[in-house]
């Protein structure tokens, strides 16, 4: 019997592919080639399965030009990529990778907060560029994170996970907003307050974003709220462009309305808004959070055990839409 076709639709992890190749034909974009829309829908055609990133828009006109696909499984937590209700009337199955990116994530959240609180690439660049000639009482002066007030939007996994950190860690003041409250004991665990998002924007110290992208999460973050935060506030963004307005925080930033911003995300990523580029107080990363060779492993596993689990034994792991499996 011939073996269902798939394709890997970005380069990845050899014993991933590997793996896939003991169960599907597989077609691996091996040499990590950025294809378009059109590109990406005519490799899809014939394909029982895709092994997605972040990056592939599945949509309702690509699944129309693919009508044997049955399951993307994305190598990712966040699944802003797929147009789901699409999916689910294509009868098309959904998967993401959660938990396994969890720690990795929360620990790059942290390092942006320490980063963008204390100036770390701001005074790296000062002094590669020759500029540091002597010590000054106030050289590259920050705020403290210890003891400071720690505010999450976004209470899922990872925001849970830097709250524990921010909390036990660092002895800081946590509080968060989210869709709903968490549960008593989830609160107690991560030394979390709920409050209401205009306490949250007035109140931190530290504003960190970890909230999904979806159109009722877009610019949650612009120049109103902005306005709201601590001149000495710093904002934080590991959760997706697009729920920041990028060019109303430049504007911010270089007006210093707030003291600093850490971004691993951008709106219309790679591409990055040219007044953020210019401005000395963010801390730029391109979408590095869950970058650890361990983590990324496990997230390509759990996108390949999606593919083998639903094409092969009838049962995925992690289903978004799994009205589709009824
Ligand atoms: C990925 C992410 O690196 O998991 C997510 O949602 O944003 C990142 O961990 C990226 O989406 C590529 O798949």
């Amino acid at each position: 019997m011939s073996k269902p076709k798939i394709l890997v639709a970005r380069a990845t992890f050899p014993e991933v592919i590997e793996r896939l190749s003991r169960h599907f034909d597989v077609s691996h974009n091996q040499a990590d080639e950025a294809w378009t829309k059109a590109q990406l829908t005519e490799k899809l055609k014939g394909q029982q399965g895709a092994f997605t990133t972040g990056g592939e828009r599945i949509d309702a006109e690509v699944l129309a030009a693919c009508p044997g696909l049955k399951i993307c499984a994305n190598m990712a937590v966040g699944f802003n990529n797929f147009d789901l209700d699409a999916m689910t009337a294509a009868g098309v199955l959904g998967t993401n990778a959660p938990d396994v990116l969890t720690e990795t994530t929360a620990d790059f959240g942290f390092a942006l907060i320490m980063a963008t609180a204390r100036r770390v690439t701001e005074s790296e660049h000062y002094l590669r560029a020759g500029k540091w000639t002597r010590w000054s009482y106030d050289m590259f002066a920050g705020s403290d994170v210890h003891g400071a007030t720690l505010g999450i939007l976004g209470m899922g996994r990872i925001g849970q996970g830097i709250a524990r950190r921010g909390a036990h860690g660092f002895g800081m003041n946590v509080i968060y907003h989210n869709r709903s409250r968490l549960d008593a004991a989830t609160e107690a665990a991560c030394k979390a307050r709920y409050v209401s998002k205009e306490e949250l924007l007035k109140t931190a110290d530290h504003l960190i974003l970890v909230l999904p992208y979806s159109p009722s999460s877009h610019h949650a973050i612009g120049a109103a709220e902005i306005a709201q935060m601590k001149p000495t506030a710093t904002l934080i963004n590991i959760a997706r462009g697009g729920i920041v307005d990028d060019a109303a925080l430049a504007l911010a930033l270089r007006e210093r309305k707030i003291a600093a911003a850490g971004l691993d995300v951008f709106e219309g990523e790679p591409k990055v808004h040219p007044d953020l580029l210019t401005v000395p107080n963010v801390v730029l990363t391109p979408h590095i959070a869950s970058a650890t060779l361990p983590t990324r492993l496990a997230m390509a596993n759990l996108a390949a055990d999606n593919l083998i689990g639903f094409l092969v034994d009838g049962k995925p792991l992690t289903p978004l839409n799994p009205a589709v499996l009824a």
